[in-house]
């Protein structure tokens, strides 16, 4: 299937590792033109130079998201080069782990990073993308979220704000203006995703059996969650807006 995205330009936030390098990658692979950003610069120069082998142009940038000033560096930096900017994935997040089981015992202050690094970094980068779709009547944003933002459950700051992602791409898929300017908006939910040094390799390493839980017997990879991201960034996707899309192995209980 022709996905339809040679020479679109595309920013992967956090793309530097894990489930947004793997979408850097297939982006990369259908011939987009990718930016990623994150923190480490070691962990980010080494993504850069495997995307660099499918011969488009990549871009690798300093943002912590925590910081807007750095967002809106970043994003105008994506601007200076690119030109225009026709797909965002807004991928990082995370906080599942953070705080205690304990909710009163929690800091208020877990609750709010956490709405900030997935909530508002999402928000702050879509305001950001959605002028220049609208001029060029072409746009595709994807928020990554999880299966806990559909169906409740795991650390309560994490969940609401993975709903509150989960909320942004319907509400922005159901406005005219937007879906009649050619863009669309939608999310996708994984479940478990095994990415090394991440908090599922230390569960795993320390309960052998966990994985029995999951229905297929295993943690989901990187890939498989990248798939149906860049399906949902490509020509075909189309007629999907607003929809929030499980990616889970059948982990979650929601319909
Ligand atoms: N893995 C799972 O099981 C799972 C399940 C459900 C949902 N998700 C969601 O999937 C998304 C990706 O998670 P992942 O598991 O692939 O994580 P990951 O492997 O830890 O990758 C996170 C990426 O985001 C960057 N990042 C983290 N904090 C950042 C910050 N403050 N500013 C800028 N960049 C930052 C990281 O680079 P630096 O650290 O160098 O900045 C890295 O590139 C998240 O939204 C997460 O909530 C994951």
């Amino acid at each position: 299937m022709d996905l339809g995205l040679k020479g679109k330009f595309a920013l992967v936030t956090g793309g530097s590792h894990g489930i947004g390098l793997a979408t850097a990658i297939d982006l990369a692979r259908e011939g987009c033109h990718v930016a990623i950003c994150s923190r480490n610069p070691a962990r980010r120069a080494d993504a850069k130079a495997r995307l660099e082998a499918f011969g488009t142009r990549i871009l690798a940038l300093e943002c912590d998201v925590l910081q807007p000033g750095q967002i809106e560096r970043c994003f105008g930096q994506v601007i200076e080069s690119f030109g225009t900017l026709h797909i965002l994935v807004n991928n990082v997040g995370g906080g599942g782990r953070w705080g205690s089981d304990v909710v009163e015992e929690t800091e208020e202050r877990v609750w709010s990073e956490v709405f900030e690094k997935n909530a508002m970094a999402a928000v702050r980068f879509t305001k950001l993308a959605m002028p220049f779709m609208r001029t060029q009547k072409w746009g595709r944003v994807v928020t990554i979220t999880s299966r806990l933002g559909r169906e409740g459950g795991g650390r309560p700051w994490f969940t609401m704000a993975k709903a509150a992602q989960t909320a942004m791409m319907k509400t922005l898929g159901m406005m005219p203006g937007l879906a009649r300017d050619g863009i669309t908006f939608n999310s996708v939910a994984p479940g478990a995703v095994m990415i090394p040094d991440t908090g599922w390799e230390t569960a795993l390493a320390g309960d052998p059996n966990l994985a029995d839980q999951f229905p297929l017997g295993r943690l989901g990879r990187p890939e498989e969650v990248a798939a149906a991201v860049a399906f949902l960034c490509s020509e075909r996707a189309s007629l999907v807006n607003g929809a929030a899309i499980a990616v889970d192995g059948g982990e979650s209980r929601a319909f």
